[in-house]
């Protein structure tokens, strides 16, 4: 999604730092105005220095993040603090080093990328529920702190794209996987078909396009949906009781009782 939304911002004019653990991998990328950029948003350092490249910095898009798939019964406690680590304090820490320049400057637009799971529920995925569900709330407090500075805060709530989340970001705790958990019945149901899902998502074309709505509309909305899946659930939560949601998405995901 990330390298998506490099390529296009870059293509419409816009100055792209482009900043991941492997920025080789943009390398392949023909454009003068997308700069690769070593950045490991766990690394206070390696943000300092990243940021401290740039001169000025009218838009951060955090995007960075990964999914942990576990039980809260089965889970590591490394494994559920590098969720944080990363969907979480990653995003504070990158709003933490890029507002001094946009505060200074008077102007700023902060797009997250959150997810549908930034609203809804879904077991086996409740470290990575939390953590959107965080990213959600990072967002509605950030816009009362910085709209006197005229900084500009959104989420985006995608819904599943094809992307490599499903191939090389979903994080399996080995406990949950095995045939022994007392889960795994739902992981069964489950898994196969939310990784079906993401690996036939949406084109990440749609969420770059978006963006770019969001930076040049001065009124865009506070938060978005993208793709087919937020789309159909989001205002269905919004419809519904939560327990006459629970019961349509249980229906949906063929989760059954007992
Ligand atoms: N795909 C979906 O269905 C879906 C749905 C809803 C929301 N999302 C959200 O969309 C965002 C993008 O995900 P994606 O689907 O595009 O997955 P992806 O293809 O796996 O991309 C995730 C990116 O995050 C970067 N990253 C991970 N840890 C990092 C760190 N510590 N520092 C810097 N960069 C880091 C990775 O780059 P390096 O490995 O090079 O660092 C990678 O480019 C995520 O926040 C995800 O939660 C995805």
């Amino acid at each position: 999604m990330g390298r998506a939304v490099a390529i296009y911002l870059a293509e419409q004019g816009y100055y792209v730092y482009a900043g991941s653990r492997t920025p080789q991998k943009l390398f392949d990328v023909r454009s003068e105005n997308l700069y690769p950029l070593e950045l490991d948003i766990t690394d206070p350092r390696s943000i300092e220095q990243a940021v401290s490249r740039i001169g000025t910095i009218d838009i951060l898009v955090n995007n960075a993040g990964y999914g942990l798939v576990s039980t809260v019964e089965e889970v590591e406690e490394v494994e559920m603090f590098n969720q944080f680590n990363v969907n979480v304090f990653g995003v504070m820490r990158m709003c933490k080093a890029v507002i001094p320049k946009m505060r200074k400057q008077k102007s700023g637009i902060i797009i997250n990328i959150s997810s549908f799971l930034g609203k809804i529920g879904l077991p086996l995925l409740t470290f990575y529920n939390a953590s959107k569900y965080a990213v959600e709330g990072i967002t509605d407090s950030l816009r009362y702190e910085l709209r006197d500075f005229n900084i500009r805060v959104h989420s985006i709530m995608p819904g599943f794209f094809d992307t490599n989340f499903a191939r090389d970001n979903l994080v399996a705790n080995p406990a949950t996987f095995s045939e022994a958990s007392p889960y795994a019945r739902m992981v069964s149901t489950l898994a196969p078909v939310i990784i079906e899902q993401i690996n036939n998502g949406n084109d990440t074309m749609e969420v770059a396009k978006l963006i770019l709505e969001m930076i040049e509309d001065q009124r865009a909305p506070a938060r978005q949906t993208a793709g087919d899946k937020s789309k159909k659930f989001i205002p269905m939560k919004r419809e519904l009781s939560d327990e006459d949601f629970e019961r349509r998405v249980r229906a949906y995901y063929g989760l059954k009782d007992g």
